[in-house]
């Protein structure tokens, strides 16, 4: 398979990133990133999550956060929405695109959702059609492809049988997620090898939590099954709060660097990118995550 010479990058920081803080971080803070991440070349951004603020009180501004942003045109700002509560709050907010989010493995479905799979598929299939009614992309997440925090390693089967779910129910785009980052390339392939049985490759991205350093030798894993489409936030950040132990996303100028190293196109500025990820550090008051953008900036300083 020929690597793409194109990648979308889909810009998780202030969803997947910022949602695990234990310090409140205000919307300001999290507009400003929007506007920052747009303009280091961004176009697809997740810029925050509809769901209960008694389970994840960090993302309970989502309103305040989607009105604040100056959008840009040609960005696709999307938002997390587990149910058709959490759906009807964020069509309020104009969101371009929708993410359900299920799991492959039962044990994190509950913890994360608090529904069985099953379940949570038949609170999607309502968001899904509502979604789709009003022209709104429809993308959807399976948590814990390759292993769970609760239940260990996860077999390929499971991600297919979740992947055939999320297709019967109308979910246009499948993300494969590394939730605990315990993946390596076979068995991150193995997992997108079950999804493309029932989804294009076009129609498919990786999401990869770095907790085992994996998620680059990963990433190319997927880039040479054809996928073109990845998740990243910016200086690492992120994890989920029902998945312990696990640590940031891949950090997207890490993910930025190997791709236009191999001469593939992100239409990201990789600098504005690294100037991102030390103002958001700052703003948290810690280092970056991203090796990469550690290196630039220590080239800079000298
Ligand atoms: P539940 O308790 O089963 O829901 O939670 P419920 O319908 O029984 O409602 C209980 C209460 O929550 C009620 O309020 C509802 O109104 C309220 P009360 O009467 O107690 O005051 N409620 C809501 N409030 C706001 N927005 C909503 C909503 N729904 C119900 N949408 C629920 C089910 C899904 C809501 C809950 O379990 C939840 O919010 N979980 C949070 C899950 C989450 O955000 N996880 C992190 C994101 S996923 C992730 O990070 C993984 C990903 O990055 C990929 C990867 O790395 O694997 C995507
Ligand atoms: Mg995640």
């Amino acid at each position: 398979m020929p690597l793409p010479t194109r990648v979308k990058l889909v810009e998780v920081a202030p969803r997947d990133g910022l949602q695990n803080e234990s310090q409140p971080v205000p919307a300001a803070v999290k507009i400003e990133l929007v506007h920052r991440l747009q303009a280091a070349g961004l176009r697809e951004i997740e810029v925050t999550s509809f769901v209960s603020p008694k389970w994840v009180p960090q993302m309970a501004d989502n309103a305040e956060v989607m009105a604040g942003i100056d959008r840009m045109p040609g960005v696709r700002y999307s938002v997390l929405a587990p149910n058709l509560r959490g759906y009807e709050a964020a069509v309020a907010a104009r969101p371009d695109e929708i993410v359900v989010f299920g799991a492959a493995s039962e044990a994190f479905s509950q913890r994360n959702i608090n529904c069985s799979i099953a379940e949570s598929i038949e609170r999607f299939r309502p968001v899904v059609a509502a979604a789709r009614a009003a022209g709104i992309h429809v993308r959807g997440a399976i948590s814990c492809s390759v292993g769970c925090p609760y239940e260990g390693e996860v077999a390929p089967e499971r991600v297919e049988l979740v992947a055939r779910l999320m297709k019967e129910i109308g979910v246009q785009h499948l993300g494969v997620a590394d939730t605990i980052g315990v993946g390596t390339p076979r068995r991150t392939q193995r997992a997108l090898e079950a999804a493309l049985r029932h989804y294009a490759v076009d129609d498919l991205s990786g999401h990869y939590h770095d907790t085992y350093g994996q998620a680059l030798a990963n990433t190319l894993a997927a880039l040479q099954l054809g996928v073109r489409q990845f998740d990243a936030a910016v200086a690492g950040l992120g994890g989920c709060p029902y998945a312990k132990g696990a640590t940031g996303n891949v950090a997207t100028e890490d993910v930025v660097y190997l791709l236009h190293g191999m001469g593939i196109d992100t239409g990201v500025d990789l600098d504005a990118l690294v100037d991102t990820g030390a103002w958001i550090s700052a703003a948290l008051g810690r280092g970056t995550q991203s090796r990469v953008a550690r290196a630039v900036l220590n080239k800079r300083a000298g």
